[in-house]
């Protein structure tokens, strides 16, 4: 039996026997009586199982930690206890041993050393919790575009475009490069490479997404995206994962409207759905993770423009608030203020929109001002930004002129600018890093921490 089944039938199986599968997370052996307490992975739950008399008890008494185990025994209610049951075992079979030497002692352990042995962390409460949410939610976002009527697509992995313009890509070649040839001009011969041109790891599936959108209308792209920027933050890693909707017939508010019931909806499914695991991390932090989720889903989201936003921070400075980047019409704003109208001023979630064109790449749409584009950034407590959008530019002269004005490479995007010739309506979309929904979620501080195995400037384990 799954221990999932056994906490969840815990009346029916008052003095049943039955037969659990599962490893050894604490072993407290005792002079009359011993406890072990199991997990088999089912369950945020472990089972207490508890054994006296046993013909191997002398074997059993020296399973280490991580051991697993075949326990048959009788289910007895404890209502009285910190359990709601307890397993009183007739008999404990080695399926497998565990080293002695088993890193993951109860008892606490730093993230940094858990990241060492992230072939193991998954087997503490932590992030047992964590990535059962992370599962959760990508299953639950998959729900919410099916139930919506998106089509999904699963845009590539290699590229030979720069979906973003910001030059932040891996390269991908089967040339070797110890032994690189160079043409009469100097430069290296990519008709020579396997695609017979220079190819990257994709930034974002927007831009294949949106010819999906302008055929399918409603789609959304999930899936691993890569981006060599060297910024070593708490928020930043390499790859990660970004979903990304596109929606054809809208404009800048219908994908803000997209963004926001979104986010609502997969937190309200994780409120009731993953209890447990909120419960558990919540009791990590110093604030209410709980109470912050909840608030999230009934919250005003604040929507402010760019200009505004920089209004807004121009007082705070003067009235004695310290940023260490400058606050000025123009600026890229910095996690500082970011954080700093999420988490000071408004204390909510706010949509900032049309910032100034030179910050943002080259497929938003212009504004009738020149000056700005039709874009969104949605900042979080605690987060900063975890999704940012924009309408698209669907005219063609508008946009070729952007791709100039920005460097673009034209020849290589060139079907991107043909879309616009052929019923290109106004569309738009947004991206949001999975993995800063995931530690707003989870509570999370590290984006390190949301990831399987996660990747990091000069760093590439497992
Ligand atoms: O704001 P970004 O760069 O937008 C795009 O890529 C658009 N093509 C999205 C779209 O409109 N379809 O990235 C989107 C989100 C960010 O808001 C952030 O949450 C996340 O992706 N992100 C990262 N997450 C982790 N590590 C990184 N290096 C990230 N870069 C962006
Ligand atoms: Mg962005």
């Amino acid at each position: 039996m799954e221990i999932k089944q056994v906490m969840e039938q815990t009346l029916q199986l008052d003095g049943q026997a039955i037969e659990i599968y599962g490893w050894i997370r604490n072993h407290r052996v005792g002079k009359n009586i011993n406890f072990m307490m199991i997990n088999d992975g089912t369950s945020f739950d472990t089972l207490q199982v508890v054994y006296k008399e046993l013909d191997n008890i002398d074997v059993v008494q020296k399973f280490n930690i991580a051991t697993a185990v075949k326990i048959n025994g009788i289910v007895k209610l404890t209502p009285s206890g910190k359990q709601e049951l307890e397993v009183l075992a007739t008999s404990i079979e080695l399926l497998a041993e565990s080293n002695e030497d088993y890193p993951l002692q109860p008892k606490k352990h730093t993230y940094e050393f858990l990241r060492e042995i992230a072939h193991l962390r998954t087997r503490s409460n932590t992030f047992n919790a964590v990535f059962k949410i992370r599962s959760y939610v990508s299953q639950v976002l998959h729900r919410y575009f099916e139930e919506e009527g998106f089509v999904n697509v699963h845009t590539p992995i290699i590229t030979g475009a720069d979906a973003e313009g910001a030059g932040e890509m891996f390269q991908v070649t089967s040339l070797d490069l110890e032994q690189i040839n160079l043409d009469d001009n100097n430069k290296v011969e990519y008709n020579k490479d396997f695609f017979g041109k220079k190819a990257n790891l994709t930034v974002s599936g927007q831009l294949l997404a949106e010819t999906y959108a302008l055929s399918f209308n409603k789609v959304y792209t999930f899936g691993p995206t890569f981006r060599a920027e060297k910024s070593n933050t708490t928020r930043h890693v390499p790859e990660f994962w970004m979903l990304e909707p596109e929606i054809a017939f809208s404009d800048l508010d219908d994908v803000i409207k997209l963004s926001q019931n979104m986010l609502i909806y997969v937190v309200e499914q994780v409120l009731t759905k993953c209890p447990k695991e909120i419960e558990f991390l919540n009791s990590l932090l110093d604030y209410d993770l709980n109470q912050r989720l909840k608030n999230l889903v009934n919250a005003k989201f604040e929507r402010m423009t760019y200009t505004k936003a920089i209004e807004v921070l121009q007082v705070e400075v003067e009235n004695g608030v310290k940023f260490e980047n400058k606050v000025e019409w123009g600026i890229d704003l910095a996690t500082e203020h970011e954080k700093h109208l999420t988490d000071q001023v408004y204390n909510a979630p706010v949509f900032i929109t049309d910032y100034p064109k030179d910050i943002k790449a080259f497929y938003m749409r212009i504004n009738s001002d020149q000056k700005t584009v039709a874009a969104m950034d949605l900042l979080v407590p605690g987060i900063g930004e975890l999704i940012g959008g924009s309408q698209r530019e669907e005219r063609y002269d508008n946009l070729l002129a952007m791709m100039k004005e920005k460097n673009i490479d034209i020849q290589e995007l060139q079907w991107y600018l043909d879309l616009r010739k052929y019923g290109c309506v106004k569309h738009g979309g947004f991206g949001m890093g999975f993995e800063r929904l995931i530690m707003y979620i989870t509570g999370m501080e590290n984006i390190r921490d949301v990831l399987p195995f996660p990747r990091g400037v000069k760093s590439l384990e497992f």
